[in-house]
């Protein structure tokens, strides 16, 4: 089965033996690929709208794994019970819907590993799911249809991260690579020209966009 570039890399985070709720599965195309691509996984592949269950049932009797993945509808970690996941697959939504499905502490209790690729807003996400109580394992950019998504995957634990490993991500500023050159030389200029466009009386905005200017071409010289 192909999927995308996007969907694969998260797949690259899961280990055989996780115990998994997909949240937000969709049409469960990322469901389907890790039932047939890992060993001894449980999953559960749930959603908030009827309509995406359906299209993710559809989806799953067509490989005949009805049997295999555990489809729920409902919203984020509601439809779990206690001890039946160690990892939360989270993927293509933004911050703000996140954030709130990973503020439910009571179920969030029994959670190892969360696995996570957010729309909007990545720096926040990174700040917030430290402040759960989790690090940042391994992440990468990777692109998909000419887009540059950050895939995270945090498991708990403790650890000190600088401004700028935050910013960046700290796995992503130690490899550096071709990606992460397109992705913040298009940043750069981006926030070059929203420059030249704020209004003078915006000083808060413009300069937090020049701290972002500085820290940015640091990073592309060295
Ligand atoms: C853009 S799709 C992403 C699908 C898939 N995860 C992917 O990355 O390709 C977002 C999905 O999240 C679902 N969703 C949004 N809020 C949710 C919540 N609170 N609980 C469960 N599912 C939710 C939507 O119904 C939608 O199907």
């Amino acid at each position: 089965m192909r999927i995308s570039n996007r969907l694969k890399c998260i797949s690259e985070f899961v280990e055989d033996n996780d115990k998994i709720i997909d949240i937000g599965c969709d049409h469960a195309l990322l469901d389907i690929y890790l039932m047939n691509n890992k060993n001894n996984i449980n999953l559960i592949a749930s959603d908030i709208h009827e309509g995406a269950i359906k299209n993710a049932k559809k989806n799953i009797s067509k490989h005949a794994l009805l049997d295999k993945i555990d489809l729920r509808l409902g919203d984020g970690l509601n439809v779990i019970n206690e001890n039946e996941v160690d990892t939360i697959i989270i993927a293509g939504m933004g911050y703000y819907s996140i954030e709130k499905i990973l503020s439910n502490s009571e179920k969030m209790n029994k959670i190892k590993k969360i696995i996570v690729q957010s729309n909007t807003d990545v720096v926040k996400l990174r700040k917030f799911i430290i402040k759960l109580g989790y690090k940042i394992e391994d992440e990468l950019l990777v692109k998909d249809k000419d887009i540059i998504y950050t895939i995270i995957k945090f498991t708990l634990g403790k650890e000190k991260y600088s401004y700028e490993e935050i910013y960046f991500g700290p796995k992503i500023l130690s490899k550096k690579d071709d990606l992460f050159l397109e992705y913040y030389n298009k940043k750069l200029l981006k926030y070059e020209n929203l420059l030249l466009q704020l209004p003078k009386y915006e000083i808060k905005n413009i300069l937090h966009h020049k701290h972002l200017i500085r820290i940015i071409k640091k990073e592309l010289s060295k």
